[in-house]
Formats: structure tokens, C-alpha cells, sequence
């Protein structure tokens, strides 16, 4: 049991989020050079040729050069075992991408020091405080000309409503860079450009004590500059508490320039000692420890498509308690079966490896014969709980879809069921109304396109889509005490209901949604549906 306990409690899982081109590719493959899973950065992705590496699945894929799922990358760093959960990193990410976020542990945001918190971030970011999960930001591309720090850090305040403690602290940027403070030595990291690709730098650590070998190096006006900068933030940022981190109410803050290969390094260090080991998970029976249970997992993200030519369907599983064995037996909570799972395997960045064991905090895809779904709990045959469910995220895009030829209502109707099974799209009808006027709504566009590809050439069934104006969704959350049929909203409010009946609210500003809210007493309005 205590090996069972210390592999579990050596893991560390984390979603990175930014906004696309902030660096959450480059910061990674930084990572990997550490952990020496990479003999040179730059293998993760060369843009376009290395993100089809990691799904090339799909020919939109293809087409468009982007990476339209996510990918688990696990490393090894100082003793510690570490999972990385990628997320799309370009716009139209997907209600994938928030799903990732339900099976990590912690965040890393990366934000862009010229731009500050961008609207990707800000969204992400939403689902990492519901979940109370810990957040580092990382402010990177200090090599490059870079807004004013302290107005870095009230942007990410003001914006994101969590409050900030720098762990270090930059010396100018852009041309002017010459490196970090880091407050807990006080001493001064000096920059070097390490060239993009190697782990060694020529970095020197000189002791804020130091004062004339300080000043000899970075010069008397970035002396006295940052003298003045400690002074003020002393006095003004909130104090370093790994309490308040680890309830996400804290976020450390660090400064430097993945691309250099400056402070990275740094980051890692302090990061896997602040952040947390796999966290205890809520079932239905209570919560679930990672250690003292038996092997438990739920399914957070379900893949179709992997082998075009097999229609498979790969389901990942975020492991929270014990030890998984290939060879074991384990029971779908939901479908009542107990079964062996085909074809564990761990998705690496260009790679599928079989696995034969795993632990609490490890990601594993399986082959799934369609019987999974998202929120699924799978555990050890002696246990019986099943784990929260994931909340449904609200679309942000919606289309009335047309099928082409109206023979094929069957098809038609399975497709898109499986479709919406598998959690890439949600649909809706008008209310009372059967499956004859479908809206479907998805968080990233490019779903559209994917759901339109796939009803082609995967159920021969054609269909023209049209886009409706909306773009909020609200779930009522307290719709036994609501009559939904009187509901006054605003001329451009609209009533729908999922495929169970539930009533929701669509609307196209807003503003409306603040009016409705106005206008009907009582109403509560969610933008995470509960399934
Ligand atoms: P993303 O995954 O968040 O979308 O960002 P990615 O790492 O792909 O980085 C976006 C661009 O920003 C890349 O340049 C990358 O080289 C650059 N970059 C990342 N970190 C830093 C940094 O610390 N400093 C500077 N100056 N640039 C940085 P690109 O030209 O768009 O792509 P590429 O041709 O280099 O791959």
C-alpha cells in the first residue's frame, strides 16, 4: 500500500490555459526539457507539423493545421511524476477544452506580458474558480517590450477577481531585460538568452545585499528603479499564503520568457512545491480519498474517430483513487457492468503507449465500444459510488440545422444523437416540439463544421446549418419553482428545451439577460448546466 501511496502522492496534474500564441506550447516544451521526456525543445510542435503529430485524426485537422482535441503529456522532474493536460490553443476551442479543466488538479495561465488577460484566458479561467482549484500565472515574452508590472498584476486583479502575490518580480523588459528578483532569496536572477533550445544558461544570482556587484551588472538606474519597485510592493501586494493559493483565492505570480528559456525552470520548482498532490473528488456516498480507495476514475472526455476506418471511439479517464492494472477487473458504475478495460494507453504528445498500470492523478484513454459517457464512473467491483457529474458549459454559438434529404430522418436523428452522446455539440429543440426542429449549439465554431463533416462522411446524411444570433445560453436553475410559460423576457429572448425537457433561455446580449432577470423575481439563471 505505502508504494500504492507514494506514487500517488509524487503526481502532479495541471491544465494550462492562455489565450492562443501567450506561449503555452513553448512554456511546454520547456517543461519537457527538464524533465528530459525531450532532447530539444522544439519537438513538441514546429506549428504545423507537430500539432497533427498529436491528433491527426481528423481531416479538418488537417486542413486547417490545428489541433482540434487535447492531449495528456507525462513527464518525470525531480522525483515527481507530472501530467500535463494540453488544451486547444487556438479560438475555437471546444467544450472539450473546459472538460479538460474538470481533470486537473491545479492551472497554470499563461498570460502575454504586451497583452494581459485575453478573452480565452478570462473564460478558462471561469471554470478553474468554480472548481476552487489552485492557479499560477506565469507573464511571459519579459524579452519583449512589456506593460508596466504592477499594472500587469491589477489587470489580472480587476479582471479576473482573484487576488495576486508576485514570487518574483522583473528587471525591465524588451531590450532592457535583465532579469528577476525573486522575493523569497532576495536575490537577483540575471537574463541570458539560452538560445531557445538548451537547458544551461549563463545566469549569474547576485544577493539584493550585493548592492555594487548589483549595480555593476544591471546598472544604477535598474538599481534604483527596482529598489524603489520592492519598496512599493512590500507594502502593497496581498501576503504570500499557501492556504489561499491552494483554495484558488491567491494566485502566485512569476515573470519570464519560455521562448529564452528564462525563469522556466524557476517556475517548475516553486510551482511543484506550492501546488497540490491528486485531490480528493466528490461521489455520491461522499468524498473519495486518492489514497485509501481502490482504483476509481470518470470519463471527462470521449474521442470518436481515432481509426477512421473503425469508427472507434476512445474515452479518457481521469484516475482519482488507488492503483489501475491493465489486467484487473472494473465496473462501469452507469452501464452496471463489470469488465476489463481494451487497450489502456497513455496519449503522449506524438505517441499512444499500452499501459499496464496507472495511478490516482494519471489520465488514461480506453477503446470504448460505445458504451461510455461523460461524467462516467468506473471503479474496482468491490466499490459502488459514482462521481459528480461535469457540468454542461454554455455554447456560445447556435444554428438551426436543415437536413438536405428528409428520407433520411433516421440516420439523421442517430448521428447527431451520438454526436451530442459524445459531448461535442449539445442540441435543442423549440419547445414542444420533437426532433423535426433541432438548434444546435457549440462553444467554438469550428464544431460546426466537424458536426456537418461527420454526418457526411461518417452517416451519409447531408445537412445545411443556419446560424441564429444568439449567443448566451442560461440554464433555470430553479425551474420546479418557475412557470417557464409566463416568463416575460426581453422581444429577443428565446425558450428551448434540451433533449430531457429541461427549459433554457437563449438570448443575444447580455443586457436581455440582465432585463429578464429584472423582470422575473425569483428567477435563477446558471451558466453550467447540471446533467
Ligand atoms: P500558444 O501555444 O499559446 O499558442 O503559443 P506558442 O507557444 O505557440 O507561442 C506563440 C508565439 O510566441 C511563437 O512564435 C513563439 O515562438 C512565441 N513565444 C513564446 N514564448 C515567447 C517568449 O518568451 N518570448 C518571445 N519573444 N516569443 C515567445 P511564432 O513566431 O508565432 O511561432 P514559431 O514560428 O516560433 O513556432
Amino acid at each position: 500500500m505505502s508504494n500504492i501511496k507514494d506514487e500517488i502522492n509524487r503526481r502532479r496534474t495541471f491544465a494550462i490555459i492562455s489565450h492562443p500564441d501567450a506561449g503555452k506550447t513553448t512554456l511546454t516544451e520547456k517543461f519537457l526539457l527538464y524533465g528530459g521526456a525531450i532532447n530539444l525543445a522544439g519537438s513538441v510542435k514546429g506549428k504545423a507539423t507537430a500539432r497533427h503529430a498529436v491528433s491527426d485524426w481528423m481531416e479538418i485537422e488537417k486542413e486547417r493545421g490545428i489541433s482540434v482535441t487535447s492531449s495528456v503529456l507525462q513527464f518525470e522532474y525531480d522525483n515527481f511524476c507530472i501530467n500535463i493536460l494540453d488544451t486547444p490553443g487556438h479560438q475555437d476551442f471546444s467544450e472539450d477544452t473546459y472538460r479538460t479543466l474538470m481533470a486537473a488538479d491545479s492551472a497554470v495561465m499563461v498570460i502575454d506580458a504586451s497583452k494581459g488577460v485575453e478573452a480565452q484566458t478570462r473564460k478558462l479561467f471561469k471554470v478553474c474558480v468554480m472548481r476552487h482549484i489552485p492557479i499560477f500565472t506565469f507573464i511571459n515574452k519579459m524579452d519583449r517590450d512589456a506593460n508596466d508590472t504592477f499594472d500587469l498584476l491589477d489587470d489580472i486583479e480587476k479582471e479576473l477577481g482573484i487576488e495576486t502575490c508576485p514570487v518574483n518580480w522583473p528587471i525591465g523588459s524588451g531590450k532592457g531585460f535583465k532579469g528577476v528578483f525573486d522575493r523569497n532569496r532576495q536575490t537577483v536572477v540575471t537574463f541570458s538568452d539560452t538560445q531557445k533550445g538548451t537547458k544551461e544558461g549563463e545566469t549569474k544570482e547576485i544577493s539584493l545585499q550585493d548592492k555594487e556587484e548589483l549595480i555593476a551588472e544591471i546598472g544604477q538606474a535598474a538599481y534604483d528603479k527596482l529598489s524603489d519597485e520592492i519598496e512599493l510592493l512590500d507594502g502593497a501586494s496581498a501576503e504570500f499564503d499557501l492556504e489561499q493559493v491552494q483554495a484558488g483565492n491567491l494566485t502566485p505570480v512569476f515573470f519570464g520568457s519560455a521562448l529564452t528559456n528564462f525563469g522556466v525552470e524557476i517556475f517548475l520548482k516553486y510551482f511543484l512545491e506550492m501546488t497540490t498532490t491528486p485531490l480528493p473528488r466528490k461521489a455520491d456516498i461522499g468524498i473519495i480519498d486518492p489514497v485509501e480507495n481502490e482504483f476509481s476514475a470518470f470519463v471527462f472526455k470521449i474521442q470518436a474517430n481515432m481509426n477512421k476506418a473503425h469508427r472507434d471511439r476512445v474515452a479518457f479517464m481521469r484516475i482519482c483513487s488507488g492503483k489501475f492494472d491493465a489486467s484487473m477487473e472494473v465496473k462501469h458504475v452507469q452501464g452496471g457492468k463489470v469488465m476489463r478495460l481494451s487497450q489502456p494507453q497513455q496519449i503522449m504528445a506524438d505517441e499512444r503507449k499500452i499501459l499496464s498500470e496507472a495511478y490516482a492523478g494519471d489520465i488514461i484513454g480506453v477503446f470504448d465500444p460505445g458504451i461510455f459517457s461523460i461524467g462516467d464512473t468506473v471503479c474496482s467491483p468491490k466499490q459502488q459510488f459514482s462521481y459528480e457529474g461535469i457540468p454542461t458549459f454554455a455554447p456560445e454559438h447556435f444554428a438551426r440545422v436543415r437536413q438536405i434529404d428528409t428520407m433520411k430522418r433516421k440516420q439523421f436523428v442517430k448521428g447527431i444523437s451520438q454526436i451530442a452522446q459524445e459531448g461535442a455539440i449539445q442540441i435543442f429543440q423549440e419547445m414542444n416540439s420533437g426532433m423535426e426542429e433541432i438548434i444546435v449549439g457549440v462553444v467554438g465554431v469550428l464544431q460546426f463544421d466537424v458536426l456537418k463533416y461527420r454526418l457526411e462522411n461518417e452517416y451519409n446524411v447531408e445537412i445545411r446549418l443556419e446560424n441564429l444570433p444568439y449567443e448566451h445560453i442560461r440554464w433555470i436553475e430553479n425551474k420546479e419553482e418557475v412557470d417557464v410559460a409566463k416568463l416575460t423576457g426581453t422581444s429577443d429572448m428565446k425558450k428551448i428545451q434540451d433533449l430531457k425537457g429541461n427549459p433554457l433561455l437563449l438570448f443575444i446580449n447580455q443586457w436581455s439577460i440582465g432585463m429578464t432577470l429584472d423582470r422575473n423575481k425569483g428567477l435563477v439563471l446558471s451558466e453550467f448546466g447540471r446533467n
